[in-house]
This record gives C-alpha cells, sequence and structure tokens, in this order.
C-alpha cells in the first residue's frame, strides 16, 4: 500500500516486508546506498537482512541509539562513520529503526555534505504511523528535546510491518496513544474502527490497515501545514499534560502511557470548559481503556502542574491547551484558567469518576 505521494511529494510504503519495496527503490534511483541502523539488536539484524540483496549497497552502519543519546554527538559520529564507509555526496543514505532513528539519521542526511537524499524503514510502531511522517528531523539539547533540527523530507519512508514481531509490547502501546490521538482528530470510521478492534488480541489486528489509516491523518495534516502555523499544532492533542506527566515521574511514565492520560485530561479539561460532550468523553476512555492504557496517575497534582509551567506554550499568563470540542474535531490554543487545569489534574490522581460519567 503506498500514501503520501499527493499529499505530501514522497510515498509512505506501507509493507508486511519492506525488502522487496526497498530493493525496486533503490534500483530506481540508479544510486549507491548505505543502511544507518540502530544497533538494537532486532533492528540491527533487520536491518542486516534487508541490506542484503540491496544493489551498490555500501553496508550497514550499526548506531547505538536511545533518548539520551539523540544529541548532536550522533551527528558527528555518523558524518565520521560515513566518510570511512565511503559514502559521499551521491550515496543515498537509508535509517532503519524508531523514532529516535528518524530524526537522529535524517538530520544526519540533512547535514552531511549539506545535504543528501534520505529514506527511512520505520521499526517501531510510533515511527510508523506519527515520527516518520511529516519531515520533521532533530535531536535533544540538555534544554528539551528537539531543540535542534530541521525540516526535511525524506525521499521515501516503509512502514515495516514484518518488525513489529520484535517490538516490544509497551512499544506497541506507545504506537497505539498516538493512534488514539489520531483517530480523535479525525473522528468517524478513523474512532470506529479502533473501537471494534481494541477487544481483540494484538496479533490479530490489521496493522496495515491501523497504520495507513493513522498515517493518512497525519498527512493530511501536515501537508495543510508543513511548518506548524496553526493546524498542525492539534497534533499535539493531549501533549502538554503527557510532557508534564513524563517529567514530573522523572521519565518513570513512558511516553505512550502519558499521552493515555494526557488525551484523558484534555477531555475533562474540555469537557468542563462546556465545549466536549459527556457522552464522546467517555467514549475516549472507554477505548483507552480497552487498549489496557493508564487512564490515573499517582503524579500529585502540583508536581504536575509545576512541570506543566515551565511548558512552552504558556503565553500571557495562562496555558494554552489542544482541546476536542468533538471526536472529529480539534482545536488548539485554547487559554484556560490556571484553576480549572489544576482541578483536572486533581481529578486524575483517581479514575474516572462520576462527575466524568
Ligand atoms: N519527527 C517527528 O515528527 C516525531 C513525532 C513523534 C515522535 N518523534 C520522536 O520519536 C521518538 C520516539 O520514537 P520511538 O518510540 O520509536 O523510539 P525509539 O526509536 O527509541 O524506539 C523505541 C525502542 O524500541 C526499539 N525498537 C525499535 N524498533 C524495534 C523493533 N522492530 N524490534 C525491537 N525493538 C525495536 C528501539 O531500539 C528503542 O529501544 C522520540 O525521540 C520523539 O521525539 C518524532
Ligand atoms: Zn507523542
Amino acid at each position: 500500500m503506498v500514501i503520501g505521494n499527493d499529499s505530501l511529494g514522497y510515498p509512505i510504503f506501507v509493507c508486511e516486508n519492506a525488502e522487496q519495496p526497498l530493493r525496486s527503490f533503490v534500483r530506481g534511483r540508479g544510486m549507491r546506498c548505505i543502511v544507518l541502523a540502530d544497533a538494537q539488536p532486532a533492528v540491527l539484524a533487520r536491518a542486516r537482512a534487508l541490506a542484503v540483496r540491496l544493489p551498490r549497497c555500501l553496508g550497514v552502519l550499526p548506531i547505538v541509539l536511545g533518548e539520551p543519546r539523540k544529541r548532536l554527538a550522533r551527528i558527528e559520529e555518523i558524518a565520521d562513520a560515513l566518510i570511512a564507509a565511503g559514502a559521499d555526496r551521491s550515496t543515498l543514505i537509508l535509517g532503519v529503526g524508531g523514532g529516535v532513528a528518524n530524526d537522529t539519521f535524517g538530520l544526519a542526511a540533512a547535514l552531511f555534505m549539506r545535504g543528501v537524499p534520505y529514506a527511512h524503514v520505520a521499526t517501531s510502531l510510533l515511527a510508523m504511523l506519527d515520527a516518520s511522517i511529516g519531515g520533521k528531523v532533530g535531536v535533544d539539547t540538555s534544554a528539551g528535546k528537539n531543540l535542534v533540527g530541521r525540516f526535511s523530507d525524506p525521499m521515501a519512508v516503509f512502514a515495516d510491518l514484518h518488525a513489529l514481531r520484535t517490538l516490544p509490547f509497551r512499544e506497541i502501546r506507545a504506537g497505539l496513544a498516538e493512534a488514539v490521538k489520531h483517530a480523535i482528530l479525525a473522528g468517524g470510521e478513523s474512532f470506529e474502527s479502533l473501537e471494534l478492534l481494541a477487544p481483540h488480541r494484538f496479533e490479530r489486528w490489521p496493522w496495515a490497515e491501523i497504520v495507513a489509516r493513522s498515517v493518512a491523518i497525519k498527512a493530511a495534516v501536515v501537508r495543510a501545514d508543513r511548518e506548524e502555523r496553526g493546524l498542525r499544532a492539534t497534533l499535539n492533542l493531549g501533549h502538554t499534560f503527557a510532557h508534564a506527566y513524563e517529567s514530573a515521574s522523572g521519565y518513570r511514565i513512558a511516553h505512550g502511557a502519558a499521552v493515555a492520560l494526557g488525551l484523558r485530561a484534555a477531555g475533562l479539561l474540555a469537557l468542563r470548559g462546556g465545549r466536549f460532550s459527556r457522552a464522546e468523553h467517555l467514549r475516549v476512555l472507554a477505548l483507552l481503556a480497552l487498549l489496557g492504557m493508564p487512564l490515573s496517575t499517582r503524579v500529585p497534582a502540583e508536581a504536575a502542574f509545576a512541570a506543566m509551567r515551565g511548558d512552552k506554550k504558556r503565553r500571557d499568563g495562562a496555558l494554552r491547551f489542544v482541546l476536542p470540542d468533538a471526536i472529529g474535531l480539534v482545536r488548539a490554543d485554547v487559554r484556560v484558567p490556571d484553576a480549572r487545569v489544576r482541578s483536572v489534574l486533581r481529578a486524575m490522581e483517581a479514575p474516572p469518576g462520576d462527575a466524568e460519567r
């Protein structure tokens, strides 16, 4: 299945096995290529398997990644490794890995020799349906996440569903939290299809369909607002809360779990602001619960609020949020009084109660 050509200007291949489409793509470019792979053993093994039959491939370079290593130092390490392996301006770089690989390798390709062609093979669910779509690449600094980067489109993206076989459950859940977020943005069938699948075991899920649907939602938003002047900000639904919970818990709460908490909190904030119906809020909570996502947290409200106050979305004294008006209608930049935010954070310390029912 190929998506994105029309909306983003580059193809996104959603495939059970990326081997054949990747080979045709590389052959079609008529260039030498080199593979950069997340050194995580399962990802590296997959990268090697994919590289075996690629035409004119200079080899596979394992790079040790992980969020704490998503730093500028990786760019220099990668550039040195590329030179040592004989890559030059006319070498196509293929990155293999999750979202960290996408952001790091994509930035390295954008900077190496002032920019060389890049394609990403996504191996985590989150990279398939979120990180590899939209051309944002970058690294973290000690001051925060993704602070150094740029917009740089790949030549193609391959969602290699085969790789999901080795992806830990916790990482599947991280990707699913973003899929729920996309489904709230799009509403309609996108949301209903997740509701229908949620009670079934993941092994039975039609991943191609789920990834393709989510990719199409993100691609449509990115197409309308690539540089994030307005609409693209709606992709941050739940994320102001999520970042606060991640940081206030000392990153013990994983991103996917934090996004699930953020989606409940955003829904409750919208409900209390009189703009989101109780029935729709309950639908979101029911879906998150069926997917095994957490709905409450032990992070004290005041700790989460303190973390949020440092968030860059705070302007002229009030916090701003991306909030749902309805499933299928989400608005960015909604100003909310501190007292209401704090009361929602207090409610988040317990499971959804009568006030939410
Ligand atoms: N550029 C964007 O628009 C965008 C959007 C969302 C998130 N991101 C970034 O994406 C990153 C998170 O992505 P992620 O969750 O994929 O993180 P990740 O790349 O660190 O992958 C998560 C873990 O799964 C492992 N892994 C990946 N594929 C695997 C596989 N097939 N089998 C076994 N293990 C596998 C990785 O080694 C890692 O340990 C963050 O840095 C975030 O900032 C970027
Ligand atoms: Zn996210």
